[in-house]
């Protein structure tokens, strides 16, 4: 259950409010190049401006290294959100310091203030308490709304919400009241759905969703080191050969629950040009690697998919940014929209296979977390959310 304290619950007429938001956006040539996460952000940027507060924004980009990096500005940010509001969001080239503090004070009810990216600042990701300080005098209210960003322990994240007044912004309820659904109160048939590279990010989240989830469907990268843990010959395969006990075990711990691919697309190099071809799995030869699943593993998904009350997705079923070893992920996502039933979807490669599908709206939530997400699901409390006041 969602307890914490939203915008809803305080009064913010006349509040500067200091907003953590996960604009941790891909730029390409100097712009926003997916603006999804900002757009994400905007119900609570526009409650708070018509009712009354000003509005300080807050955000890391990237994982810059070592202090200023122009190429991890937000400055493109700030411009992209005043066209989308419709109106000016100014930009402070510092997170905090004299100069923030004095255009912080300069505000009036309905300014947008936009400040430099968090990670400039070395005691960001320490979560210096001093930074944390520092940033809460700019502001008079904290509201979190970076829910991508809520695993993180970080000075603006989590060590601010211990110094002001601190509540969840609409996104951040948004993700924990579908996120919590599916840990507290699944409907079944409740069908999982994991994909990407590795398994050792999601040796959690499996043993986790084997206790909820009534059929784990696996694909990507991770599904080899499940194949070769029950003996595949994978051929140039990813397969992480360090966790085939724990893949072993978790196999024997599902008792059926866990399905895995039974046929694949192979290719000869890891190239969109490579050649290719179906293969049922066991047999990939010397020199060839899998790189999605086959026709008869995607009719095994879709129809395990069919009549499920509730589905989660996170991870690709293969490398679907090449064109040739897409049509598992994209497949997916179609059965996905679909199944009829509640369907969530987390993590950036997911969320993108079913933007590029146009399918977004058939979803009922896209979730903005990738890391965050996972954490969820592992049953983990995100420190950003833990800080929060309780309802
Ligand atoms: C993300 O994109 O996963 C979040 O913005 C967190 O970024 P990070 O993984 O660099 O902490
Ligand atoms: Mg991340």
């Amino acid at each position: 259950m969602f307890s914490k304290k939203t915008v809803r619950d305080i009064d913010v007429r006349g509040q500067r409010a200091l907003v953590r938001v996960d604009f941790n956006v891909p730029l390409k040539d100097g712009r926003v190049a997916d603006d999804t996460r900002i757009r994400a952000a905007l119900p609570t940027i526009e409650y708070l401006v018509a009712n009354g507060a000003s509005v300080i924004l807050c955000s890391h980009l990237g994982r810059p290294k070592g202090g200023p990096d122009p190429a991890f500005s937000l400055r493109p940010v700030a411009d992209h959100l005043a066209g989308l509001l419709g109106k000016p969001v100014r930009f402070v080239a510092a997170m905090v310091g004299p100069e923030a503090e004095k255009r912080a004070g300069e505000m009036s009810y309905g300014d947008i203030l936009l400040l430099e990216n968090t990670r400039f600042e070395a005691g960001e990701t320490k979560n210096d308490p001093d930074l944390a300080a520092q940033l809460a005098r700019l502001g008079t209210i904290y509201v979190n709304d970076a829910f991508g960003s809520a695993h993180r322990a970080h000075a603006s994240t989590e060590g601010v919400a211990h110094r002001l007044p601190a509540v969840a912004g609409f996104l951040m309820e948004k993700e924990l009241v579908y996120l919590g659904r599916v840990m507290e109160s699944p409907e079944h048939p409740f069908v999982a759905i994991l994909g990407g590279a590795k398994i050792s990010d999601k040796i959690g989240v499996v043993q986790s969703l084997l206790g909820r989830a009534d059929t784990l469907l696996i694909g990507g990268g991770m599904a080899n080191t499940f194949l070769a843990a029950q003996g595949a010959a994978l051929g140039e395969s990813l397969v992480e050969t360090d966790v085939l006990e724990t893949a072993r075990a978790l196999l024997q711990q599902a008792g059926g629950k866990i399905h895995l691919p039974t046929d694949a697309v192979i290719a000869d190099a890891f190239s969109e040009t490579a050649a290719h071809r179906i293969i049922l799995v066991g047999n990939v030869p010397a020199g060839w690697r899998v790189l999605d699943i086959g026709p008869a593993t995607t009719d095994a998904y879709r129809a395990a998919l069919k009549g499920a009350r509730l589905v989660v997705w996170n991870g690709p079923m293969g490398v679907f940014e090449f064109p040739p070893f897409a049509a598992g992920t994209r497949a997916i996502a179609q059965a996905v929209a679909e199944c009829g039933g509640t369907t969530v979807v987390g993590g950036g490669d997911s969320a993108a296979a079913i933007a590029e599908a146009g399918l977004t709206a058939k979803i009922t939530h896209v979730s903005t977390g990738g890391g965050a997400t996972l954490e969820l699901l592992e049953g983990k409390t995100l420190p950003g959310v833990a800080a929060l006041q309780d309802r």
